[in-house]
């Protein structure tokens, strides 16, 4: 279950070269509590996924590859049912199981890379959807004294691709797994994101299935995304960054056709891939590293870059925005080093 010496470069979707002094693979709940309770793992990283994590070269801190698997149905009742997920699942691999079940709900989150146990930290979302929309509980280990506990969503303080787990709980628990509400029949689809609306309206389709929708989002993200089996990559690499009203205010008296998303407290998400595309730095490269042609916020590993190289990248974008905006981007993938 312990080992050393461990290459990570096939455990990141940057695929970026990098070497764990100490990895351990937690398969149960239990191999987790003895894991944890080993000193040297104290604060160790949790591993998903690596589909939102970016490795220095040899990583000073012991990584815990969590592996918990298995979907089963816990409740059913009228047209709802839930589900619960091992943090250890592949996460489009859920939303297909989902889907060929006949139970609506995930629909729009279809291809979000990553594992189920990551899912609520950053409280994913695509295409008008968020992981809350359809949250009902998970379970923690606690990484002090290694007790387990249920958080519902009111507990986990979601919020846009923020949780209870990236603040007070960072560092302090694992999610072990995940449960999810999901209809069975009486949908509640959304199909309100622009790009999604178009197609149906073109396709002349008013009254999509769940798994029409995901159809439509797998083609809009293989379209627009590389795909980071091909081309290393971690989706967005920074967050849509918000702003308030005043600011938003001055933005736009100097850039009139900045696109903006009103928030319900007067605040306004903006596009983070319009704000580098404006630097000019879409479809960039500077030796391996580069901003994707398709799409200004995804970060790409063009073959050989290291994770220091993408971080240092990484900055020059946030120093070019931050001049031209005064807009500071800040990460959504997260530095392990
Ligand atoms: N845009 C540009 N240049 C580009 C790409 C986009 O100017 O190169 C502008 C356009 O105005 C476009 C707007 O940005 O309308 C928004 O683009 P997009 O619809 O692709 O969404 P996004 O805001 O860039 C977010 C999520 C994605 C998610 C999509 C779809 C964040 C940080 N990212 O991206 O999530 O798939 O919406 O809902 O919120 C991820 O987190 O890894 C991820 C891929």
């Amino acid at each position: 279950m312990i080992k050393q010496g461990v290459s990570l470069k096939t455990y990141n979707s940057f695929g970026v070269a990098a070497e764990a002094a100490l990895f351990a693979v937690a398969k149960t709940i239990e191999d987790l509590q003895f894991i944890l309770k080993d000193q040297r793992f104290a604060s160790a990283w949790i591993l998903g996924g690596g589909s939102n994590t970016l490795f220095c070269e040899t990583p000073k801190t012991p990584i815990i590859q969590l592996a918990i698997s298995g979907i089963e149905i816990t409740e059913e009742q009228g047209d709802e049912v839930v589900i619960k997920a091992g943090a250890g699942v592949n996460w489009h691999e859920l939303v297909l199981w989902s889907l060929e079940k006949g139970f609506g709900g995930l629909e729009n989150l279809a291809l979000i890379p990553g594992n189920v146990g990551a899912a609520p930290i950053q409280n994913i979302g695509a295409y008008g959807v968020e992981l809350q929309d359809v949250f009902e509980s998970c379970t923690l280990v606690n990484r002090n004294d290694q007790s387990v506990e249920t958080y519902d969503k009111v507990a986990c303080q979601f919020g846009y691709r923020d949780s209870i787990f990236k603040r007070e709980l960072k560092h302090k628990a694992v999610i072990t797994d995940v449960c999810l509400r999901l209809k069975k029949e009486n949908y509640r689809l959304n199909t309100s994101y622009g790009a999604i609306a178009q197609l149906f309206t073109s396709k002349g389709i008013s009254t999509p299935s769940p798994k029409e929708i995901a159809d439509v989002v797998i083609d809009i993200r293989t379209t627009k995304l590389p795909d980071p089996k091909q081309l290393g990559n971690a989706g967005s690499f920074f967050k849509n960054p918000i702003v308030d009203h005043d600011q938003f205010e001055q933005l736009k008296s100097s850039f009139p056709d900045i696109p903006h998303y009103a928030q319900s407290n007067q605040n306004y998400k903006i596009p983070a891939a319009w704000l580098i595309e404006q630097v000019g730095l879409k479809g960039t490269r500077k030796g391996d590293v580069g901003t994707h042609k398709h799409h200004a916020l995804v970060l790409v590993n063009f073959g050989n870059a290291s994770g220091d190289d993408i971080k240092v990248f990484s900055q020059m974008v946030q120093q070019a925005v931050e001049e031209r905006f005064d807009i500071r981007l800040q990460p959504e993938v997260n530095f392990c080093c």
